[in-house]
Formats: C-alpha cells, structure tokens, sequence
C-alpha cells in the first residue's frame, strides 16, 4: 500500500524527538516501512529547518538576525555570545543566526534548543545555554496571559459562535458573499485580493471535495498581529473558518500554524475540542445535515511556507516550493482539490462583519477605509506590541500615540509600513495612512501591517541589506532569478557597506541593481523573488545620500557601518543560511 505523503513530518518528528536528529538508519528504516524512496524523505527532510540530518551541539544557540532584533542589537549580542563560548568545542556549543522567530516586540530573541527566550542579554542566555550543556532541560516561559477584549470581537459577553447557528438554520450562503462583497473585505495575508471573489470561486466549483485553509505561517520579520489575534479571539478565526466551509461545501478545514507559535496552537486546540464537544464541529453540525471538521497543522519551519502554494505543498509532505500560478488553488488547490485559503485576519473579520453588518464595518474605518486593522509595531518605539485600530488610522498615530514614540527621546528617520516587503519610508512620510490604497500611492504596501520603526541613529543602507539577506537566506532556490539575483543583490551591498568602490564601478553596480530588480520582479515565480528588491530601491528613493556616503566616500553618516564592532560582525551580518 502506497503512504500518504502527508504524514511523513509525523514520522520525522517521532524520530527528532527519539533522538535528537534524523539518523541515517532510521530514514532508511522509514524509507522501507513506507515504500518511500530514501532520495523522497532525505529531499524532504533536508528542506525544513526543523530537522536535524545531524546530531545537534547540548547547547544550540539561535540568534534571531532579522529586522526588529536586528534594530535591537542582534549582531552584538551575537558576537558577545561567541566571545563567551570561544573556547568550546562544536559538540557542545553551535551560535548561529535564525530568521524571525515572531517574538519582534521582544527584540532581541534567541531559541535555545528550540525553546524561545525573549528581550534577552547576552549574560542570561549564556546563562540558559549552559544550563543546556549541564544537561538540564530549558524550557520557554508561557506567562499568564489576560485574554484582551478587542473591539473586534462581536460577542463580548454574548454567546460566541452566533452567526454560524443563525446561518445552520437560515443556510443562506449567497447572502454571506453579497456581504462580503458589500464590506469589500480584502486580504489581510499581504495581497489584499477580496475575500468574496475567492470564496464564490470555490462554491462554484463541482469538486464535491474541496478545503479551508488558514494561513497562520505569519513568518515576515515584523509580523506577530496572528500571533496576538489567535491568542485573544480564537474563537473568531474557528468561526471564520467554519462559515467558509458551510458557504464553498468545503468539509475538512486546517489551521497552517508556525512550530514556533506553541502557546496558540495549545490555545487553539482548546477552542477546537470545546467546538467538537458543542457540535459546532464536526458531523451534523448543530443537529443540522452539515459537516465541518478542522485540524491544525504544524509548520515544520520557513518563511516560504506563507506562500499559499508552498504551504499546500508543505502541508501535502513536499518541500515547500511554490506551484506556477494559474491554476489558483481555489480550482486545483490542496491535493489537486479547490481550496480557500485566508490569512488568519481575514478570517475574523467574517464573524464581524456577518453579526454587526456592514454598516458597523464600514464606520470602523477613518477617512474612507473600512474596518479595523490589528497592526504589529516593533523597532525603536518606546511600546512595541499589537494594536487594533481604525483602518486608516494615520501612521503618526500609531507610531507616537499607540507605540509611545521613539524610544530614548530619540526622532523618527524611517519606518517599514509591512516588514522588508513594504520597503522603507522616510519620516517626512510619517502622515501617511493605513490603507491599501494610501500606502500603495505612497509606493510601499500595507501588507500585513508589521510596522518597524527606526530611529535617526539607523543606518538606511544597513537595514536595506538586513532586509535583501533575509530573502536571499529565504529563497527556497526553485527559479533562477531568485536564487541568483537574490545572492548577487546581498554581495553588491555588502560591498557597498564596505566603501572603497570606484565611481565607474558605482555606476555599474547602479544599472546591475536595476536590471536584478527587474528580472526579479519580472521573472520570478512566487512574490518572494518578486519583492525582494524593495528594500533597496526604496532606501535608493529616500536616502540616497547615504549610500552615496557610503560608497564614494567611505563614510557611514550612522556610524554604523566601517567601524571595528561592524567589521567584527561582519560574518554574521551576511553569512550564508545555518
Ligand atoms: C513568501 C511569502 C510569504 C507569505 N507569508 C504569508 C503568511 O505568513 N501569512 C499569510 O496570511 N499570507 C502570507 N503570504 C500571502 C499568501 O500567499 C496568500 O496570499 C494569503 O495567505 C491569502 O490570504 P488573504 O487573501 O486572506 O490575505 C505570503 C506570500 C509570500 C509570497
Ligand atoms: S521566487 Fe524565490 S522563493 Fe519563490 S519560487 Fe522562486 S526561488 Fe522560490
Ligand atoms: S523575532 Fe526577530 S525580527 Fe521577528
């Protein structure tokens, strides 16, 4: 009998956890049980940066290098861990970079053994490695959290779960689009397509097997809104997902949730059993002739797992390469079945708009927009965190009202509307709007609303290579362009930061950049290739001096750039992916 290859990361995951890593005779061992060729699993396996194909050091040190810990010290505090361990041997004790862990309001954070620590020094994660080098078990703390009453929950102390046992009774599916369509519900994931449009692409389909799937990948330096969303209304994301299922005749959802986000998937599975118990899960639901049935599944690990076609790959035990689009997975989606798919966001937004009308989601929203937004600040702001506030909402007031200002009396120089994908404005850009519209006439994106905040003490030209590094050590390598372009980008900046590059050189490594740019944005299958030049040509628009300082004169206006502790850091700045 041949497997379902979606069960191998169960197996992977039994072995890692039997003996720290994925032994070569044990994926034989796999391979014969299965009937699944070694190459298959090893191709798999390899792919994930969950998986160990070696025996991990006691102490393995994870220094998250992306944007907001990287504004928070990431470098020196990776540099100052590497001097406090210098003289132990590779078995005991590995110090490496990790990408965003999804902890950017506690920059900088680090994971020990897989157990993630946040707002850390260098003193106290020395102190918890070497707790692991003793042999002792570390663990993660899960403080207590106070669920938050948001605005957007429409049940407060009501009964929750209100509109899908109206819409049990009333079956009135079409209805639920024209509302949609009526609130003019877009995206929230970072593409902003309408909500409506996907869902009635999916009824219409004739497959009578199709699925629900939610994105809570949430893996983009910046992006921690799902995290705090699933932690305080989980019960809305369950119900979004439902009320897709019972309008498209999808019966099988699943939730797409980062590994590192344990505390949610705990809360979320939670809310699921309670849902199973009540009968708003599963077979005939509420007494009704509808089923629904959901399951959440674990990442194994990636940025490019949040791209929707990457994610059904994943999700169907594949590495995670996304598929050519068309076809679209809402015709030929999850295991060739039409498939919703809607960021965690987009979701609740359904409950809130169905239960309240549109009316009350459009009045949400300031100077035009609709509805309400939960945005993730980290950075130099005196308040990291998550907020819920009106669509529209100008940009000044979440960055010094809601964020507190810059933090240590400092002043704004740029912020990133949406994590390396929006690329950078200036400050004078500061009364910009959040909304779709507004941030794309601005020439960056609203995305998925992961603001970083730097302060007149960052280096613009740093930040633009902090952020092309990410892609490069992000690409999953299945189109040229990207894999390519993507290295050649991070080698051209690096140089950059280094100075001593001659003006006709300059001007070549210019025309270089714009065709990469081009090439990339063009050519490359998926929106990871596509926006990866973002963050340079912006920082090219709006601070051009500074690189120009940079390159023709040597001079780094921040200070941040051709001193001892960056040449010092230098190796990790741009080192290869661990
Ligand atoms: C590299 C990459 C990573 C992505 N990561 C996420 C993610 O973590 N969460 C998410 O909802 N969408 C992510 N997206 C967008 C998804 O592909 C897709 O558009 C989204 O899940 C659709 O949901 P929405 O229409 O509700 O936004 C990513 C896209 C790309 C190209
Ligand atoms: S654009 Fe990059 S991430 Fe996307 S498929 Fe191509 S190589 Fe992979
Ligand atoms: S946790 Fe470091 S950038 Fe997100």
């Amino acid at each position: 009998m041949a497997r379902r290859d979606d069960v191998i990361f169960d197996d992977l995951r039994a072995i890692q956890l039997r003996y720290g890593f994925l032994p070569k005779a044990e994926l034989k061992g796999l391979s014969q049980r299965t009937q699944t060729p070694l190459y298959q699993i090893h191709c798999v396996a390899s792919f994930y940066p969950h998986f160990h194909l070696a025996p991990p050091a006691k102490a393995e040190i994870r220094v998250c290098a992306d944007m907001s810990c990287h504004l928070h010290g990431a470098c020196e505090l990776r540099a100052d861990l590497e001097r406090r361990f210098a003289g132990s041997r590779p078995e005991d004790v590995q110090i490496r970079d990790v990408s965003c862990l999804g902890r950017c309001d506690h920059a900088p954070a680090v994971s020990i053994n897989d157990q993630i620590f946040t707002d850390v020094g260098a003193a106290s994660a020395e102190q918890i490695a070497r707790k692991a080098l003793r042999g002792e078990e570390v663990a993660e703390p899960h403080p207590q959290q106070s669920r938050v009453n948001c605005k957007a929950d429409p049940y407060e102390s009501a009964e929750k779960y209100g509109v899908v046992r109206e819409l049990a009774q009333s079956r009135a599916w079409d209805h639920v689009l024209a509302q949609l369509k009526a609130a003019e519900l877009r995206g929230m994931g970072g593409a902003g397509f309408p909500a409506s449009m996907k869902w009635d692409l999916v009824r219409k389909q004739r497959d009578p097997v199709k699925y629900v799937v939610c994105n809570a990948d949430e893996s983009e330096p910046g992006t921690i809104k799902d995290r705090f969303i699933m932690t305080h209304v989980p019960h809305l994301v369950i119900e979004g997902m439902l009320i897709a299922g019972l309008v498209t005749g999808a019966k099988r959802g699943i939730l797409y949730i980062r590994h590192e986000y344990a505390m949610q998937q705990e809360i979320l599975g939670e809310e699921i059993r309670r849902c199973y118990q009540a009968s708003l899960l599963g077979k005939k639901i509420l007494g009704s002739d509808l089923d629904f049935d959901l399951e959440v599944f674990v990442s194994p690990g990636g940025y490019i797992c949040g791209e929707e076609s990457a994610l059904i790959e994943a999700i169907e035990g594949h590495r995670a390469e996304p598929r050519n689009k068309p076809p679209f997975p809402g015709q030929i989606g999850l295991w060739q079945r039409p498939t919703v798919i809607n960021n965690v966001e987009t979701f609740i937004n359904v409950p809130q708009i169905l239960a309240r009308g549109v009316d009350w989601f459009t009045a949400q929203g300031v100077d035009g927009s609709r509805g309400l937004k939960f945005v993730g600040v980290s950075g130099h702001v005196e308040r990291p965190g998550v907020f819920e506030v009106p669509m529209g909402t100008p940009m000044r007031e979440v960055i010094f009202k809601h964020s507190g200002g810059i933090r240590g009396g400092r002043s704004l120089k740029a912020f990133a509307p949406s994590g390396p994908s929006s690329g950078y404005l200036p400050a004078s850009m500061v009364d910009v709007r959040l909304d779709f519209k507004a941030l794309a006439d601005a020439g960056s994106m609203l995305g998925s609303g992961a603001i970083v905040v730097c302060d007149d003490a960052t280096c613009m030209l740093d930040m633009a290579l902090n952020a092309v590094r990410f892609y490069r050590n992000e690409s999953c390598g299945k189109c040229v362009p990207c894999r390519v372009g993507s290295q050649k980008m991070t080698d051209l900046l690096v140089r950059w930061t280094r100075g001593s590059v001659s003006e006709p050189q300059y001007r070549a490594d210019l025309a270089l950049l714009d065709d990469l740019s081009q090439a990339m944005s063009q050519t490359s299958i998926c929106g990871l290739g596509q926006i990866a030049p973002a963050p340079i040509q912006s920082v090219l628009k709006h601070f051009r001096a500074e690189i120009d300082a940079h390159v023709l004169w040597g001079q780094c206006p921040s200070g941040i750039c051709f001193t001892a502790a960056s040449r010092a850091g230098e190796a990790q700045r741009v080192g290869i992916r661990p």
